[in-house]
């Protein structure tokens, strides 16, 4: 696993309940290349690790944004980011993965966002500036904005609209997004409800055409197509008879190999692994039908036949 070692260079406050950290390399060596739309997990004390999308210009090497928002319901990192977290202090942060890529073939990209859900499309937003490709930024959100200094310049150009659903009825979001069209691309980050609205609203749309990232992990049922299994790692050879729906990470690990995992829930790409002989059975939110021909996300995928053959 590559893990990169940054120290905390800047630590302020970005809106009520969000902190802004600027994460460099202690020796201000440039950071492993992020593409725009992409998050890292943040490690921190007691082994928890956390993602946070990367919401800099995508243009400083030597840099890491991420903003922090406050949950009062998690399980402590947000408090630790914002209480405990101090200028100079080291932090270890994965490589950036990227879930959530600017389409390249788009003609048109419109993304929408709930809050803090704008994170990834303020790189997202100045890479399209930059292409030239044309964009618009629809964030909803109660009271005052979080990054105001970032979304300000946004406002300004007239591509970035606010809408403070503290003062004025939440918009339709397919208003918003507008019709289908040929290259248009439609993006959606935020609470689970707004990704359902979204989901509805772009259900017509050609496949491929509207993307989303979620926050939280959905719930997971349990899959009637799952059935006992032997899981294999081909590498080591080591093999593990399974139960139906059990768990693949714990399983792996059990056997030697070792996964990364950030959400657990299949929503951030960090435990992505190639199969070799399946079927698997795919409950992720983030790799595309091309992409689940050779790989699974196993901290959600199961196996719908008597083997599984992992890459490990
Ligand atoms: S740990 Fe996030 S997708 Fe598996």
């Amino acid at each position: 696993m590559k893990h990169v070692q940054t120290v905390v260079r800047e630590a302020a406050p970005a809106g009520p309940g969000v902190r802004r950290l600027v994460l460099a390399d202690p020796d201000g060596w440039p950071l492993p290349k992020a593409k725009p739309g992409a998050h890292i997990d943040l490690y921190l004390p007691g082994g928890l690790v956390r993602a946070y999308s990367l919401c800099g210009d995508p243009a400083q090497a030597d840099r890491y944004v991420v903003a922090v928002k406050r949950e009062t319901a998690g399980r402590g990192g947000s408090a630790f980011v914002h209480d405990a977290l101090a200028v100079g202090d080291a932090l270890g942060v994965s490589l950036p993965r990227c879930t959530l890529p600017l389409a390249p073939d788009a003609a048109e990209h419109v993304f929408v966002a709930g809050g803090i859900g704008v994170t990834p499309f303020l790189p997202m937003a100045l890479a399209a500036e930059r292409a030239g490709t044309p964009w618009r930024l629809h964030l909803l959100h109660r009271d005052a904005p979080p990054l105001p200094d970032a979304l300000a310049p946004l406002v300004e150009t007239g591509r970035a609209v606010l809408h403070d659903t503290a003062r004025a009825p939440r918009p339709a979001l397919a208003s918003l997004l507008g019709p289908a069209a040929p290259g248009r691309h439609a993006y959606c980050c935020g609470p689970a409800g707004m990704i359902a609205d979204f989901e509805a609203a772009t259900t017509d749309w050609p496949a491929g055409a509207a993307h989303v990232e979620h926050f939280v992990p959905p719930p997971l049922a349990p899959d009637p197509a799952a059935c006992p299994f032997t899981l294999v790692l081909a590498r080591s050879g080591r093999e593990a008879a399974l139960p139906a729906g059990a768990p693949l990470l714990p399983a792996i690990r059990a056997l030697g190999a070792a996964v990364e995992a950030s959400c657990e829930g299949g929503i951030c790409g960090a435990c992505r692994v190639r199969w070799l002989e399946g079927p698997p059975l795919h409950r992720d939110r983030v790799l595309s039908p091309a992409e689940r021909e050779r790989d699974l996300m196993a901290c959600v995928a199961g196996c719908a036949g008597p083997r599984l053959v992992l890459d490990l």
